[in-house]
């Protein structure tokens, strides 16, 4: 399956930083992967104009269930892919801790980025402690179940693997435990899919660097990364994507 690297920007960007964009452009030329960027609302626009021509498509990190309405400070599916953007981060950790976003919530948004003609990224992983309580398959199967909604395929939806104690912080799963999550969330997406759950892309986020990319990526059912930190400096989220064969 082609792979896809998407860069998760969180609130960081201002104008300067597409620089970071054009400088991608330069050295992912002609990359065997597909190539998203996920720059904050503010940036999404001008990234899509920036990206013109280039393989690099752009998202953006949330949005809201209903098409339009009284929703202040929200953004709808409809008006990102209005300004070009064709993906959509959905139920990010740090989105389900600090705004109580439940898997119901994430499916609500997912139908409606679907609904768009857009790509959800669909985020789940355990805490530290669920891992340590031997519970992380279980935490992630259940979010998948309330989180993927009936409009989701292959075509329009991608998993992304996040172990919340991974995120930022420099800690990786070991190989084979990113291993056995992805081949449990394969599992699932094909008792939900059925064959088509073998053709949706799961991606592993965490702590991925140009250095430990292509060991992670050689991992079955690895389909790709969604990248934090390492996403805002272009030479280094260029050596992620060259990476990814
Ligand atoms: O969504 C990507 C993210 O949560 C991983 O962040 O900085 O550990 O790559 P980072």
């Amino acid at each position: 399956m082609r792979k896809l690297i998407a860069g998760n920007w969180k609130m960081n960007g201002l104008a300067s930083s597409l620089a970071e964009i054009e400088a991608l452009k330069g050295l992912t030329g002609e990359a065997a992967c597909d190539i998203v960027v996920c720059p904050p609302f503010t940036l999404v626009e001008k990234a899509v104009e920036c990206t013109k021509g280039a393989a690099i498509a752009v998202g953006a990190q949330d949005c809201h269930a209903q098409a339009a309405g009284a929703y202040t400070g929200d953004v709808s599916a409809g008006m990102l892919a209005e300004i070009g953007a064709r993906f959509v981060i959905l139920g990010h950790s740090e989105r389900r801790l600090a705004y109580k976003e439940m898997d119901a919530a994430v499916a609500g948004k997912a139908a409606a980025v679907h609904e768009a003609g857009l790509t959800s990224i669909i985020c789940v992983g355990e805490t530290r402690a669920e891992r340590d309580e031997g519970r992380a398959i279980d935490v992630v199967r259940a979010q998948l179940e309330g989180s993927i909604p009936d409009t989701a395929t292959s075509s329009n939806m991608t998993i992304a693997y996040e172990p919340v104690w991974a995120i930022g912080t420099g800690l990786v799963p070991t190989l084979e435990q990113i291993g056995e999550v992805h081949s449990s969330i394969r599992h699932m997406l094909e008792e939900r899919l059925g064959d088509d759950g073998r053709r949706v892309r799961i991606l592993y986020g965490g702590s991925v660097k140009a250095q430990n990319a292509k060991a992670i990526f050689g991992v079955s059912n690895v389909d790709g990364a969604l990248v934090g930190g390492a996403s805002l400096k272009a030479s280094e989220f260029a050596g992620i994507i060259l990476a990814a064969v």
